[in-house]
């Protein structure tokens, strides 16, 4: 009789989603994908095989489909879900509000009623640090008071959390959010990465894009905040350790260790670093220069932010332990084969 624990994977040829699946199939869980593949490749599905040695089982269902999702849970005796499929750019959702609300907090109702539904007992929610704004005090720890969201898409985030909150208080199901401050890089092999279907927005693959002259040139937003260098600070944590927060997060709720049926984690590094830090260090360590210009700030970007790891650390028993070199080598080599990906495509 197979006793692997099954686990769903929403958003699973995604970015964060396809990394977790990997170290999931390595631990010995079983892994089942749903993506509609709004922003992601069902090639990844092959590479993740590629990588582990073994396909996890794929289905192209839209969360928002409950009827499907439905049949998809009826069929397949479903031990645990990790909810990543959402939308996640910041100045889009600003655009289209209403798209980012009914996708991102429709597909998370369906979900938690489905899991009433067919008695499924663990639930893990991607979170991020933008519901915590700027800061008051640093590194910030989960105790914090969370601020006022910037962007709708943040504030599906937040809502999302209080959704879940509310719901453990009165369903059997253990549910951890977690807090990513901001991930990067790409697995070690170069076979999964960040592969959006549009030009990417964030830092590292701005960078990676400018180095190898898909970009003419890339912009530093801001150059009078108050850091030592006048640019912003975040805080770089590594897919792959975000990846395996995820694992540790699934075996706690499965081995009955959960201190409440509601819980949060922040995954971040607990290192803050500027992006011209970032710039400086790319450079050093792949020798190549990266054509950029100081220029004004952007709209709803928050000084620094970094994580205090102590909590998670202590009760997951989680602790980063991939370097900015890793970071940057593995986002590197990941836009080389990217570079063949589209010039193929
Ligand atoms: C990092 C720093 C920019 C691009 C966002 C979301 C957050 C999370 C991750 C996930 C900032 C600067 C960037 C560029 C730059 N969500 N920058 N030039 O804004 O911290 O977080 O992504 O899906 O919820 O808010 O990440 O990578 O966009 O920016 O100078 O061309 O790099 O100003 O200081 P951010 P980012």
């Amino acid at each position: 009789m197979n006793t692997k624990k099954k686990i769903l994977v929403t958003g699973g040829t995604g970015y964060i989603g396809s990394h977790t699946a990997v170290e999931l199939i390595n631990k010995g869980f079983d892994v089942y994908i749903i993506d509609n593949l709004s922003n992601s490749h069902a090639e990844v599905v092959d590479s993740i095989e590629k990588i582990t040695g073994t396909r996890p089982f794929f289905a192209n269902i839209d969360l928002n489909n409950k009827s499907a999702v439905n049949e998809f849970l009826r069929v397949h005796s479903i031990d645990a879900i990790i909810h990543f499929a959402a939308f996640k750019a910041v100045g889009e959702s600003v655009e289209k509000p209403l798209e980012y609300y009914r996708n991102n907090i429709g597909s998370l109702l369906n979900l938690l009623e489905l899991c009433r539904e067919h008695n499924i007992k663990n639930f893990v929610f991607s979170s991020s640090c933008s519901v915590y704004g700027q800061p008051d005090y640093l590194p910030i720890d989960e105790f914090a008071a969370v601020k006022p969201a910037q962007c709708p898409y943040a504030n599906t985030k937040k809502i999302g959390e209080d959704i879940l909150k509310d719901t453990a208080k009165v369903v059997d199901i253990n549910i951890i959010s977690l807090r990513y401050f901001n991930p990067v890089g790409a697995h070690p092999t170069a076979m999964i990465g960040e592969y959006p279907i549009g030009a990417p927005l964030n830092l590292f693959p701005i960078v990676t894009q400018t180095a190898i002259g898909k970009r003419e040139k890339m912009m530093v937003f801001g150059t009078d905040y108050d850091t030592a260098d006048g640019s912003c600070i975040r805080d770089y944590i590594h897919v792959v350790d975000v990846a395996i927060a995820h694992t540790v997060a699934i075996e706690r709720m499965l081995n009955g260790q959960s201190k409440d049926r509601y819980e949060l984690f922040n995954l971040g590094t607990g290192n803050g670093l500027s992006v011209l830090e970032v710039l400086n260090a790319f450079e050093k360590i792949t020798g190549v220069k990266v054509n950029y210009q100081l220029t004004d700030r952007r709209a709803g970007d928050v000084e620094k932010v970094y994580a205090d790891t102590s909590y998670a650390n202590k009760e997951l028993g989680w602790k980063t332990t991939r370097t900015l070199e890793d970071m940057i080598t593995s986002a590197w080599a990941w836009e080389q084969v990217l570079q063949k990906k589209y010039a193929e495509a």
